[in-house]
């Protein structure tokens, strides 16, 4: 009802008040209009809300900050306000469990970060670090407002530097899904995972353009930051996704193995006994001849729970492979050499893939699961100039300093500093398990006896069957797992199709295992 005073002013009713609002919430859900949200459709992506509305559970989305709007005034931004200034942010579950989001609008002012968008971005990254659950960031930006200037650039300092300070205390994980670049790319940079869409994102530091002035490439944007550029060569991005619904599928899918925060453990799922027979797969995976490859995916999918086996980097250094997957229910990551790519060989790209993971199932308390059959590191001028002594020692550090259960199965060849490297129980590993197949020595047979019998067999009257005698008993001698069991290096030589229940007995036995490094400000891994 409208009041009247003194027949001058009509103060509006409470109704007029309610209309205001959902007029204004209508806007708000606008964005940019309907003629930017359809040119975002025509581009195949979908637009900020609509994401938002596929990742969290229904019903459970609670945006913060739906009518901030921009403080600048040059260049014309003084007449151009839209609600919500380019970023939709809040907070909801995925299954159930509590997630904070920012979502960017590239149908206002193409989802370019102002000094409002970055003080948003940050304020639920402050309660997800408050309240201990993770940030999920949907990135589809043109970068820095271009007419704020330095303010912009402040309000990407304030989100990189609290995405340090939340490195390590909430999983944190990025989605391109749109441009991102110039600096813009350090905050995904700093997260725990990137996720990329094929053909409609790329992120680089410089464009083709600049690119072309500088170093005279002709190079298109797809080439030089595409989903499948990061996920091959650059190895930035951990999933290459053929759409935006894949995209967020796979968000949903890694926070599943994930815990809330560094406090937590991640959830347990039901599962499936895997009866005798499809384990004794395992008994028939390593060929007769060491030297065939063989595919350590079939192991892992042997040994986890059905289908449970999530790839990290899938199409990066395959010649190492990582991912989450669950043992009896529960999560754990795993490292294995891929001996059919490079013979499982480490080099520089698979120490750094490799480290990082470890290091982030460390962070979050996710036992590790490491399948060793490594022939040693890649030898070349390439390895030594691009500085495998720096890398290799970033795996070696991040086994080391990981406290979280450790458990290590040697399928095959464990050679070298390999050996060491790959969670040997000298660096703190919890349970080591050699197959009968193993074979634990400095080098291989052929390698050794060469060196150490060399004056032998060239003084020989038949230098070849010399040292085909020589590698035969070196071989009797070391390639097998005895010499390291006598030790007490590795606990018990199991049966393959043993491996699921020593595991199982295994992580269960681990479940309260404390374990804490020497007090420090932090360590100095070798980056
Ligand atoms: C303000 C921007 C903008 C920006 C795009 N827009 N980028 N407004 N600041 N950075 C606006 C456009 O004016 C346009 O407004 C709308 O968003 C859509 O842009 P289009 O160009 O029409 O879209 P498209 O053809 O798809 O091209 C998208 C784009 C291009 C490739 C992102 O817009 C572009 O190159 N933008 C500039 C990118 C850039 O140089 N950013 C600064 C990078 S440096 P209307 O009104 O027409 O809809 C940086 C530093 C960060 O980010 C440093 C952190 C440390």
């Amino acid at each position: 009802m409208d009041s009247k005073i003194k027949g001058v002013y009509t103060l509006p009713s409470n109704k007029d008040k309610f209309e205001l609002l959902n007029k204004k919430n209508e806007e708000a859900l606008l964005g940019g209009g309907e003629a930017r949200i359809a040119a975002q459709h025509k581009k195949g992506k979908l637009t900020a809300r609509e994401r938002i509305h596929f990742l969290l559970d229904e019903g459970t989305f609670q945006e913060i900050d739906k009518f901030v709007m921009h403080r600048a005034k040059d260049f014309g931004l003084d007449k151009e306000h839209y609600l919500g200034d380019g970023v939709v942010t809040g907070y909801g579950e995925i299954n159930g469990r509590l997630v904070y989001v920012y979502s960017q609008d590239f149908t206002i002012f193409g989802g370019s970060l102002s000094e409002t968008h970055a003080e948003k971005i940050c304020k639920i990254m402050d309660m997800a670090m408050k309240n201990g659950a993770p940030v999920i960031g949907l990135n589809d930006s043109g970068g820095a407002r271009i007419q704020e200037g330095v303010v912009s650039l402040g309000g990407y300092a304030d989100i990189f530097y609290r995405n340090t300070l939340a490195s390590g205390v909430v999983p944190q994980i990025s989605a391109i899904m749109g441009p991102c670049a110039g600096g813009a790319v350090y905050s995904p940079a700093i997260t725990d995972f990137i996720l990329m869409v094929e053909n409609t994102s790329y992120m680089f530091v410089t464009g083709p353009n600049v690119v072309k002035t500088v170093t005279a490439e002709n190079v298109t944007a797809e080439e030089l930051g595409g989903a499948s550029t990061h996920s091959t060569k650059s190895g930035v991005t951990h999933f290459a996704c053929a759409n935006e619904l894949e995209c967020i599928q796979n968000i949903k899918k890694l926070l599943s193995y994930m815990p809330q925060n560094c406090e937590d453990t991640a959830p347990v799922y039901a599962y499936d006994l895997k009866d005798d027979e499809s384990r004794k797969v395992l008994d028939t995976i390593i060929p007769d001849n060491p030297n065939h490859p063989y595919d350590i995916r079939d192991v892992v999918d042997g040994i986890c729970d059905e289908g449970s086996f999530l790839e990290v980097h899938k199409n990066y250094a395959d010649n190492i492979v990582v991912g989450f997957a669950r043992l009896a229910g529960r999560s754990i990551g795993i490292v294995g050499n891929q001996p059919q790519s490079l013979a499982g060989v480490l080099d520089n790209h698979a120490s750094m893939k490799a480290a990082r993971f470890v290091r982030t199932c460390d962070s979050f308390n996710v036992p590790l699961l490491v399948l060793v059959d490594v022939p040693g590191f890649l030898p070349g001028t390439d390895q030594e100039w691009n500085g495998i002594i720096t890398n290799g020692a970033k795996l070696l550090y991040a086994f080391s300093e990981a406290t979280v259960p450790r458990i290590t199965v040697i399928t095959r060849k464990a050679y070298g500093g390999a050996y060491d490297v790959m969670n040997s129980k000298h660096i703190g590993a919890d349970l080591n398990f050699a197959w009968p197949t193993a074979e634990i020595a400095v080098m291989g047979p052929k390698g050794a006896a060469e060196i150490i019998f060399k004056r032998e067999i060239a003084e020989a009257e038949d230098p070849a069957s010399k040292l085909q005698e020589k590698i035969d008993d070196y071989t009797s001698k070391f390639a097998n797992p005895y010499r390291a069991a006598h030790r007490g290096f590795i606990d018990e030589v199991i049966i393959p199709s043993e491996t699921r229940e020593k595991l199982i007995r295994g992580f269960k036995m681990l479940e309260n295992k404390v374990d804490k490094l020497p007090r420090k400000k932090h360590g100095n891994i070798p980056l």
